[in-house]
């Protein structure tokens, strides 16, 4: 911005004593300084205007407000002190705006405003430096100047040769001029420079600025070279990333990676997820974005999007409600089940009145094989629903439920939601099979996540660990199974509509053999109706001599052997086919096998037949007893329980107190020990239940009831 300009007479005698008064807003000029000026004002245009058509002289003073408002001399907004300048240049822009450069050319200190003239105009009086030649002030030019030349050398904004120019500055006050409008500084330290009319004074508040100056661009320069190695290698990376984008867009090869997202963000936009996800989902595209994509992490980002798009947010399947059809959907596939098949009648009908209503939570509870699992499916069926099932046996781990957070390597989403996506509705019937199998250990109890997924007033806002974006589960049907209920944690089962499938009679499972099971055989082994009969009789025997169940599974594996049977003979060509009658039966099955255990084990002298509850619908009991000789003794064996041992001995207590009345000899009990077994030994028994069994009498086959 300096410039000498020899030609110039600096002559204060020479400058008018009355200036038109340009306000200086962001900056401030020195005299023998030059300065570029923008002017746009209306009433400062005319000021120009006016004095290049005279003698091009105007005074700069710097105003404090705002460059909007016009400065009021009176309020002080205006220094008093400011520079006579002559316009070196001017050029007018098209918009009106004016370029200026003016040249600095003495001080003034404004005497009084004066009016007439639409800008400001001011008496001034000029002034020149008062000068000291002395040693203070030739050390604080020297001083100046080095620090100057370190600034100079420290800003590649300023031109080198700016050093040396300061360098032949021999008039300390004009030195002191230069450096204060070259650096950086504001306007009112440069006004305050501008006022100090001792240029000893001056270079020494000079000084000042200066220093801190340095100050700055040092520290500046040193958290530069800080940064710059962080930087270098970034930007590197970036720059080689762009090229070789570019390379690759030259070749017609576009960035699979860009690709990609734009893929997402247009699935995201598509299946209309809900805010909560959009958001999560745009986190995730803006970390992919960054990442490059042979990253490991890129690849989990992609997974999670790809779960988050990929799930049935607001897909659903739409219901039958044709009561009718749904019903015969269900007789096709059950037999009875009444009380299971009206409940799901009655949601209908309920969803039929009410369509947002909440899917009901079921669970079915009976003996093994009494058709609850297969219910489900046919529920799914009848409705007109997706079906998924997932088996609660053996699942200890909560998160096998609600999935791990996302921060695991290789996490993937809970059980629930792997169904949901599979299905890919939002309404499937989701069945939960073996509630009653859950365990608990270390990792977490899977059932109190559990109470979340099947509690209504809380699982339209299910969250999984892995999405961490809730899924409303409100629509799903939840029917969960168990065989046994006291297992089932009791906060659960209070959260379920209990729906119990007790086992079925002979008569029912004649039935059903003859309407399901053995057409169904039939056509798993490939054979025609005509090709194998089997009749009431028959089926009677199997039920009676080959399966002991609550259920249908044995039954329906034992006519499958005979189905096998028939087949083989078939396709032997030693049969065209065969009617099974009662006493066919044992061709294919062998001989009797339950009817057996019971008859040759009854025919033993001291062993009693009772009953035991078991959770697969119950069995028969066998109890041993046999009397050695001995004193007094009582040996129990066969892991009972406590309440049953003392069964036996009341038992004991009971005969030898009634020996008399039971005809028992009255010195029995001293020449014998008793011993009394309960088979299978590995099985614990325990209960009340037995006791009568334990005392009743039984000599030969067949029974005649306790004695
Ligand atoms: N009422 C019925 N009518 C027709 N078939 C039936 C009936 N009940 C059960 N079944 C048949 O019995 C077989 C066993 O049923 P399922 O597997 O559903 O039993 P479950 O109750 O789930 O047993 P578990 O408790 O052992 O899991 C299936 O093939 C099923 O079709
Ligand atoms: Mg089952």
């Amino acid at each position: 911005m300096q410039d000498k300009q020899p030609s110039l007479d600096y002559n204060t005698e020479n400058i008018p004593k009355v200036l038109p008064i340009l306000p200086l807003f962001d900056s401030a000029l020195f005299p023998k300084m030059v300065l570029p000026l923008v002017v746009m004002k209306g009433e400062s245009v005319h000021l120009i205007d006016e004095a290049m058509a005279n003698d091009r002289m105007i005074g700069l003073l710097v105003a404090k407000k705002q460059e909007n408002v016009r400065p009021d001399p009176e309020s002080g907004d205006l220094a008093t002190v400011g520079t006579a300048a002559l316009i070196l240049k001017m050029a007018k822009a098209e918009d009106n705006r004016i370029q200026l450069l003016v040249q600095g050319l003495s001080r003034f200190r404004v005497k009084s405003f004066m009016n007439g003239k639409p800008y400001l105009v001011a008496e001034v009086e000029h002034f020149s430096d008062i000068d000291h030649k002395d040693n203070e002030t030739e050390a604080l030019m020297a001083n100046v100047i080095k620090q100057f030349g370190r600034i100079v050398h420290l800003s590649p904004g300023l031109p080198q040769e700016i050093g040396s120019m300061a360098t032949s500055i021999k008039e300390p006050g004009t030195l002191a001029d230069m450096v204060a409008s070259t650096i950086n500084s504001t306007p009112e330290e440069k006004q305050h420079i501008l006022e100090i009319q001792n240029s000893t004074k001056r270079l020494k508040a000079v000084t000042k600025l200066v220093q801190h100056q340095l100050e700055i661009l040092e520290l500046g320069n040193k958290i530069q070279s800080q940064v710059k190695g962080d930087m270098d290698k970034r930007q590197r990376e970036y720059y080689l990333r762009q090229q070789l984008k570019a390379i690759k867009e030259e070749l017609g090869e576009t960035d699979e990676a860009t690709v990609e997202l734009e893929e997402y963000r247009a699935k995201i936009k598509e299946k209309n997820l809900p805010e909560e996800a959009v958001k999560e989902a745009e986190r995730e595209l803006g970390r992919l974005a960054r990442m490059h994509p042979s990253s490991a992490e890129y690849t989990v980002a992609m997974t999670y999007l790809d779960w988050l798009t990929e799930l049935p947010w607001n897909e659903s399947t739409k219901d039958n409600l044709d009561i009718k059809k749904a019903r015969k959907v269900l007789d096709e596939d059950h037999f009875g089940l009444e009380k299971a098949k009206r409940r799901i009648i009655e949601y209908l009908a309920v969803r039929k009145l009410k369509p947002d209503s909440k899917g009901p939570i079921l669970c079915f509870a009976g003996p093994p094989g009494t058709g609850k699992t297969s219910l489900g499916s046919s529920i799914a069926r009848a409705l007109g629903r997706k079906f998924h099932r997932i088996s609660l046996g053996g699942v200890r781990d909560e998160a096998e439920i609600r999935g791990h957070r996302r921060t695991y390597v290789g996490a993937l989403p809970g059980r629930i939601i792997q169904g949901l996506r599979r299905t890919g509705s939002n309404n499937p019937v989701f069945m939960m099979d073996e509630i009653d199998k859950v365990g608990s250990d270390f990792r977490g109890d899977p059932s109190s996540a559990l109470l979340e997924v099947l509690d209504p007033e809380q699982n339209f806002s299910f969250s999984d660990h892995y999405l961490d974006v809730s899924f409303d589960l409100s629509k799903v049907m939840f029917i969960t199974t168990a065989n046994v209920l006291d297992t089932v944690p009791s906060a659960l089962r209070d959260r379920m509509e209990v729906i119990q499938l007790l086992g079925y009679t002979e008569d029912e499972k004649v039935k059903i053999a003859a309407r399901y099971l053995i057409p169904r055989q039939r056509e798993a082994h490939g054979l025609k109706a005509k090709q194998v009969k089997i009749t009431t009789g028959a089926v009677r025997r199997i039920i009676s001599g080959y399966t002991r169940e609550a259920g249908l599974r044995n039954l329906e594996r034992e006519i499958a052997t005979i189905c096998r049977g028939v087949a083989t003979g078939i396709a032997e060509g030693k049969i065209k086919r065969a009617t099974i009658k009662v006493n066919d039966v044992a061709e294919y099955l062998g001989p009797v096998k339950l009817q057996a255990e019971a008859k040759v084990r009854m025919t033993t002298p001291g062993v009693a037949m009772g009953m035991a509850w078991t959770p697969t619908g119950g069995d028969l009991l066998f109890i041993e007893a046999t009397a050695m000789k001995g004193k007094k003794g009582l040996t129990l064996t066969g892991q009972l329980g406590d309440v049953m041992k003392e069964s036996a001995t009341a038992a004991l207590s009971f005969i030898r107190a009634n020996a008399k009345k039971l005809g028992v000899d009255e010195n029995f009990f001293d020449k014998h020990d008793i011993h009394i077994h309960v088979p299978a030994g590995a099985i614990p028994k325990d209960g009340p239940s037995a006791g009568v069994t334990i005392l009743s009498r039984r000599r030969c086959w067949p029974p005649t009831g306790p004695a």
